[in-house]
């Protein structure tokens, strides 16, 4: 079975929804920042801070062409700028987790946003978000409403698949 690819911005729920329906479905499920923190060693904050945000998309397209090449069958979270920069449409069937700016700021407390390089000012963040959802909504097989409570948001994609 081809793997569930979920995008969208930065605090949309895609490792939470993805550790979810991983459960809920009895599949695997890889998170794309946790498999490039763990390959370099690294946290993201300090892969941004030591090499800069290019190396780091240089990672996620490594991390990119491995998953394409021996995942399966499993729910893959991406990281925010992932479907941005590379081509993810090898990775599976893509749902893009749409949620708007007000949610996101709601769910991601400053401990969330501190995790996040691209997430230290809500102005930028805020420009961020709305360069980008044009570009998750066209790559995307599927928009779910991610609006809603984590519940009605995974009876949502297990609809559409
Ligand atoms: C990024 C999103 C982050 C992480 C990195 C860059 C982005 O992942 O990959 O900080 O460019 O939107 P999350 O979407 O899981 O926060």
């Amino acid at each position: 079975m081809p793997n569930i690819v979920l995008v969208g911005f930065m605090g949309s729920g895609k490792s939470t929804i993805g550790s979810a329906l991983a459960q809920r479905l009895g599949r695997f499920l890889i998170d794309t920042d946790l498999l490039i923190e763990s390959s370099a060693g690294q946290s993201i904050t300090e892969i941004f801070a030591h090499f800069g945000e290019q190396e780091f998309r240089a990672l996620e397209s490594k991390a990119i062409a491995w998953l394409g090449a021996n995942v399966r069958n499993a729910i893959i979270a991406t990281g925010g700028g992932m479907p941005i920069f590379n081509d993810i449409r090898s990775l599976g069937e893509i749902y893009y987790l749409q949620s708007d700016f007000d949610t996101i700021i709601a769910r991601l407390d400053s401990v969330q946003r501190a995790k996040r390089p691209l997430f230290d000012n809500e102005s930028s963040a805020r420009e961020l978000y709305r360069a980008r959802a044009e570009v998750y909504a066209k790559v995307a097989d599927h928009i779910i409403n991610a609006n809603k409570p984590k519940d009605e948001i995974i009876e949502s994609i297990l609809a559409d698949l």
